[in-house]
């Protein structure tokens, strides 16, 4: 797909925002009150709706909340358009307007797809974290940006 753009979302997007996240995981997003921490993230001005030639197909939250480092907290892409690079162009975009030296995120063991599209972005692995959820680490994964010579 063409023409991968973010924007900044408003608080009319959060309805397209939470449905997304509810069709990923009904009970994940009950459990873990997702909706209400998208609407934090909007009104933060932390989460950003992804458009692909024109529609809709996602949304990124990102922060600097780990260790002031750019930290992509969540991302989902509408399933009909996943494996289509869109997931990757977003990580290049959140990179060129990232303010801190490396972005950094993490995914489990499990998903794959994350893990490629994190790959084909050259996001590097960080190192792996037990315990949170039980039989699936998560796996950090880092990417260096606005280095310096010296770097
Ligand atoms: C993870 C995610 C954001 C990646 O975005 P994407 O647009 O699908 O990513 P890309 O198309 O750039 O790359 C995905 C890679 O995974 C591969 N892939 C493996 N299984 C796949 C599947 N079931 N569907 C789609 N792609 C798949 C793709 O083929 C592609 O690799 P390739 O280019 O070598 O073929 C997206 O798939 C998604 O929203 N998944 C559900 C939510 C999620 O898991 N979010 C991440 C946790 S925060």
């Amino acid at each position: 797909m063409n023409n991968i753009k973010i924007r900044q979302a408003s608080i009319s997007d959060k309805a397209t925002a939470v449905d997304l996240d509810y069709r990923l995981d009904k009970d994940e997003h009950i459990k873990l009150k997702r909706e209400e921490k998208i609407s934090k993230a909007i009104l933060d001005g932390e989460c950003f709706l992804i458009s692909a030639d024109d529609k809709e197909v996602g949304f990124v939250i990102f922060d600097y909340r780990f260790f002031d480092q750019g930290w992509i907290e969540l991302i989902i892409i509408d399933e009909k358009y996943r494996g289509k690079g869109i997931g990757t162009k977003v990580f290049d975009l959140i990179c060129e307007g990232c303010k801190s030296d490396k972005v950094f995120t993490s995914t489990n063991r499990s998903n794959t797809q994350m893990q490629r599209a994190l790959e084909k972005a050259d996001f590097s692995f960080a190192g792996e974290l037990k315990g949170l959820d039980e039989g699936d680490p998560e796996l950090f994964y880092y990417k260096r940006i606005n280095a310096s010579e010296n770097d």
